[in-house]
């Protein structure tokens, strides 16, 4: 069943319970306060009969009594011994039906009788007959509600009639209120379709501006197709400027494959300089895979394995692992233990990536600082190299960011590193600068919360 029959069924099934409850109330209330004002009124006759016959005599009361019948009524007087003195009626029937009953104070009595087969509702009152502090007797007074009935009939006709007037109207009202209710979510429904169908991304159109929880949904929807849109370019952005980068190498290692292809060995030097270039040529492209792939992961499982890292014996190792690979001079400085929360291996990644730039792109000393303060904890590269133009600090973070692509590429750089750095820094809520000077060296700093 659609959602909006099924609000609409309910509702309306709410509604009906709701108006049956009134209806009933209202029924009795308005039968309970007639009643009363019937007897009411019925009392205020009684008072009146009681004044008029008071002193006459026996031949006058009963005349006097006949002219306060109405239609379907007697009036009797009855003795405190519970006999009747007087009767008068134009109701046989009733007049029998009920019998007579003395009573010490006044009394309402509300009852159905059934005369010839046909059930009526009868009204009795009793009022007590006293002269000068004797009980003299009591006056009863019964009469068939007639009208009562006939607006009793009314009254149950015209709750049903709104009854149904009500059904009808909620009915209508629902599939309206539903429908725009609905509107947004079956527009989301179609987008959502649309996408599934085409396989393009795709918005939803949010034509009025309802600042509630549907508005909310649709426009959530939208960030989220953003943000996969957003991805998508992202990816094939990545594809494209990898194999833009990928093309360069292989391109040098083909043409000086087809130098040896067809020159052979004959000439020995140019053979050794063929086989050189296409060695650091396909060095760097097994560097660039190299990075493809952890940015790949970073990608994939952005989640940290967190653990306590002791930052100083990691940069030791670190630092003894560099200088005896690339036999440069690396100085560590620092004053206290310094214990952090952070995926090892991806800090370690990161401090690699610095020292490997500051060896790549300089010739003397480096030197490493290891710092904590109350919030965080300090870790900086810093050479005395070529060091990089003020106006392209911004952009070094850059995937394929080079400086130099010349030079970068004696020195067989892909541009990924320091994209990668700051990746893995941001992963762990941390920041990553830069402070450089060409000609003079640079600083790179790396700023890790204690508190994550
Ligand atoms: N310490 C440094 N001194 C001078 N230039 C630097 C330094 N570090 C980075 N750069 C410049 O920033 C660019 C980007 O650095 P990044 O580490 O991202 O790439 P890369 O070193 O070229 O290649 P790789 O992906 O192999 O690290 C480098 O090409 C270089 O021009
Ligand atoms: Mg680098």
């Amino acid at each position: 069943m659609k959602i909006t029959n099924k609000i609409n069924l309910l509702t309306t099934v709410w509604i009906i319970c709701i108006l049956m409850f009134i209806n009933i109330v209202v029924f009795f209330l308005f039968m309970k306060t007639t009643v009363k004002m019937e007897a009411n009124m019925m009392f205020q006759q009684a008072e009146d009969i009681i004044k008029d016959i008071r002193g006459n005599t026996s031949n006058h009361i009963e005349n006097e009594l006949k002219d306060y019948l109405t239609s379907h009524s007697y009036i009797r007087m009855i003795l405190p011994n519970g006999k009747t003195a007087y009767e008068v009626t134009n109701d046989k029937f009733l007049a029998e039906k009920i019998k007579g009953k003395f009573a010490e104070e006044k009394q309402a009595d509300n009852r159905m009788v059934t005369i010839n087969h046909q059930e009526k509702q009868v009204l009795i009152i009793r009022t007590p007959i006293k002269q000068g502090g004797q009980m003299k007797g009591s006056l009863e007074i019964g009469e068939e509600l007639l009208g009562l009935e006939s607006r009793k009939d009314i009254l149950l006709w015209i709750l049903s009639l709104c009854t149904v007037l009500a059904v009808i109207l909620s009915l209508l009202g629902g599939r309206w209120l539903s429908g725009i209710i609905m509107r947004p979510i079956s527009n989301m429904i179609k987008t959502m379709e649309d996408i599934e169908q085409s396989g393009v991304l795709k918005k939803i159109n949010i034509q009025i501006e309802t600042k509630d929880e549907l508005e909310t949904m649709a426009k959530t929807f939208n960030r989220m197709i953003d943000r996969l849109q957003a991805n998508m370019e992202k990816q094939s952005q990545f594809v494209s400027d990898a194999s833009h980068e990928l093309k360069t190498p292989l391109t040098i290692i083909k043409s000086y494959a087809n130098l040896l292809r067809r020159h052979g060995l004959k000439n020995k030097e140019m053979a050794n300089e063929a086989i050189e270039a296409i060695h650091s040529e396909a060095t760097r492209i097994q560097k660039m895979t190299e990075h493809f792939l952890d940015l790949a992961s970073l990608e994939k499982d952005a989640a940290l394995e967190i653990s306590e890292v002791n930052l100083i014996s990691l940069c030791q190792d670190i630092q003894k692992q560099m200088k005896e690979a690339y036999k440069r001079e690396i100085l560590l400085q620092y004053r206290d233990p310094i214990i952090l929360k952070a995926d090892e291996l991806k800090i370690k990644q990161v401090i690699i990536i610095l020292l490997d730039n500051a060896i790549k792109y300089s010739s003397s000393i480096i030197e490493m600082f290891l710092e904590r303060n109350e919030y965080q904890i300090i870790i900086r590269v810093k050479d005395y190299g070529i060091g990089i133009p003020q106006e392209e600090i911004e952009n070094i973070f850059e995937r394929f960011y080079r400086v130099d692509k010349a030079r970068s590429r004696e020195t067989g750089g892909s541009g990924l590193g320091l994209h990668i750095a700051k990746r893995i820094i941001k992963l762990h809520k941390g920041d990553i600068t830069i402070s450089s000077k060409e000609g003079v060296g640079t600083e790179v700093s790396i700023y890790l919360p204690i508190d994550r």
